[in-house]
């Protein structure tokens, strides 16, 4: 009774404090984006100077709005005083240009993908991520969205007018510490944004609005939903738009997941409601409903935080007048869904989310971690998964911990096919990019790695719960590509290498014939299966392979240069 009133009092002051406008991060057009990442000040609470990050301002980041097709380039200018990295969450791009923990940006220097934007409309965002400093550099500010747009969705009648009918809204809950600085998330993220506005009010005009919702925080899940518990629809997952509307009253978002729904205001101008959290109906083990673990295997001093199993108010809605050009009803019928198929899955993999002993002696606490991901922690140097381009693999997420894991994968988006031996909801059927995988549960999705490959440069797949990925729960791949091994018109045939002798009994001597220096190589079978891999710690011109357990027959060989590999075939006699 004493919680429940303790609850309403919150609540309250909830609603008296909703007094600052919903901020709308700036947007960002065009094919060439100047990203100047930054040290700043804000004054959340009267008289309080805190230190903050932010991207062209001293607070969160920009939004990024581009359409299907166009060639970027973005420059990332790091103006803070430690390391950083942006990655570009859910988009499909070449691992050197997905800004994981091996593209890092120092101090005072730029970095400058281009790529091309492949994937479909929806809403994709973008952080930092590496060096154990991705939670800290998202609680201070640095997350914006990168919304995508293509012809298919332009062609809806759904509202399109960023800022206008078509909001984002970043969730986040942030922990202060006694002097009001921005902490890592620990236990007690109780301070509750939206787009970086704290005790935010928003006027939405009487008409369907499009919300694209982002869950940027760094622990806590939240179950969206209207305080008269008004039907709203989800029109999009992670990776775009989806093939009907979705009516619904809930909508869960673990960290990192994004969904897009239309909420229609017709006729209720004057009306004042808000969009809540209704976390009193997370089941256990959701970080943020009222119980995580069991026994003593929970999470320390979680109930001091009296968001755990509370529901709460995140956004103040008054409903105002209409613009002009409204859109009033909700379509039903969206867009095609193609998922990949089954029936062309080549490849399993299996990936165990569990808790880890740094030291043998330690007793690990199965809500608290530490964890790993198939025994193992995140090394900046190994390689964890090996994956062939083209190829439509099945994934199977194990979670044995007493805490979900919101599991994220870089690179693609996959087809959710079974979760606890069930086919998804209907509001996990579409293309995700992150999926929560609770306690003792399995989760098994369907992908393909297609585009891109790079034999040295990995992309990861990690909890989105940012203490976990920080302190090593995530893993890397890389994709290769292999379809060269089966088909040997594809080997090089240039005069920049000798190769000699070949046919040979158990060497090769090779020798860069242009002096262009040799950054390493890889020796594969014909069936595309690494036999030895090297990259030289100082470029050479020559170098020799000696293999004595090789069996007759051919193999290929790809010789590293900087900005070009060549590939050759090798004959073992
Ligand atoms: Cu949103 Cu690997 O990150
Ligand atoms: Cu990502
Ligand atoms: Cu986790």
């Amino acid at each position: 009774m004493k919680r429940l009133l303790s609850l309403f009092l919150i609540t309250f002051s909830f609603i008296a404090n909703a007094q600052n406008l919903l901020i709308i991060p700036p947007a960002l057009t065009g094919t060439s984006f100047n990203l100047n990442v930054q040290s700043g000040i804000q004054s959340f609470y009267t008289g309080i100077n805190t230190p903050t990050y932010g991207i062209n301002g001293p607070w969160m980041a920009p939004t990024i709005i581009v359409n299907k097709g166009d060639s970027i380039t973005l420059n990332v200018i790091n103006g803070l005083n430690v390391k950083t990295t942006m990655h570009w969450h859910g988009l499909h791009v070449a691992p050197e240009n997905d800004g994981g923990p091996h593209q890092i940006i120092q101090p005072s220097t730029s970095w400058s993908p281009s790529f091309k934007i492949r994937n479909q409309a929806g809403t994709f965002w973008y952080h930092p991520h590496g060096a154990g400093q991705t939670d800290l550099q998202v609680s201070k500010g640095l997350a914006g969205f990168f919304i995508i747009h293509d012809a298919d969705e332009l062609a809806l009648n759904i509202p399109q007018t960023y800022g206008v009918d078509d909001i984002p809204l970043v969730i986040q809950s942030k922990e202060f510490d006694i002097l009001k600085q921005i902490a890592i998330a620990g236990k007690m993220d109780t301070a509750l944004f939206v787009n970086g506005t704290l005790d935010p009010y928003y006027n939405a005009p009487a008409q369907v609005i499009r919300f694209r919702l982002l869950n940027g925080s760094s622990l806590r899940t939240y179950n969206f939903g209207l305080s008269n518990n008004q039907t709203f629809y989800q029109i999009a997952t992670e990776g775009g738009i989806i093939d009907a509307s979705l009516p619904l009253t809930r909508l869960r978002l673990s960290p990192g997941e994004r969904a897009e729904i239309l909420v229609n205001f017709t006729g209720m101008l004057g009306q004042t409601i808000y969009l809540k959290s209704f976390a009193s109906e997370l089941p256990n083990g959701i970080y943020g409903a009222d119980t995580v673990g069991y026994g003593a295997d929970t999470i320390h001093e979680y109930h001091d935080n009296f968001l755990n199993g509370a529901d709460f108010d995140l956004l103040k809605i008054t409903v105002v007048s209409p613009t002009a050009g409204a859109i009033n009803s909700i379509p039903i019928n969206l867009i095609t869904y193609n998922p990949y198929n089954l029936a062309n899955a080549t490849n399993t993999r299996r990936i165990v989310m569990d808790t880890i002993r740094l030291l043998p002696a330690d007793i690990p606490n199965r809500a608290e971690g530490p964890f790993g991901m198939n025994e193992k922690t995140f090394d900046m140097d190994s390689i964890n998964e090996i994956v062939y381009l083209n190829t439509t693999e099945i994934w199977t997420l194990i979670n044995k911990t007493l805490v979900a894991h919101p599991f994220h994968i870089h690179d693609v988006q996959f087809n959710i096919i079974e979760k606890s031996g069930l086919p998804p909801s209907a509001s996990e059927t579409g293309w995700k990019d992150v999926v929560l995988v609770m306690p003792g549960d399995s989760v098994k999705f369907l992908t393909k790695f297609d585009d891109f490959s790079n034999d040295t440069v990995p992309y990861m797949f990690h909890c989105h719960l940012l203490h976990h990925e920080d302190d090593g729960m995530m893993g890397s791949f890389v994709v290769i590509d292999s379809a060269w091994a089966l088909n040997i018109q594809e080997i090089t045939n240039t005069n920049d290498f000798s190769i000699y002798p070949n046919p040979t009994n158990n060497f090769w001597h090779i020798n860069s014939i242009t002096d262009k220096p040799i950054t390493g190589y890889t020796l594969y079978s014909i069936g595309g299966e690494i036999i030895e891999k090297k990259q030289f710690k100082k470029s050479l011109s020559t170098f020799t392979i000696i293999n004595t357990s090789l069996s007759e027959g051919q193999y290929i060989l790809s010789i590293y240069q900087k900005e070009n590999t060549q590939n050759f075939k090798l004959i073992k006699q």
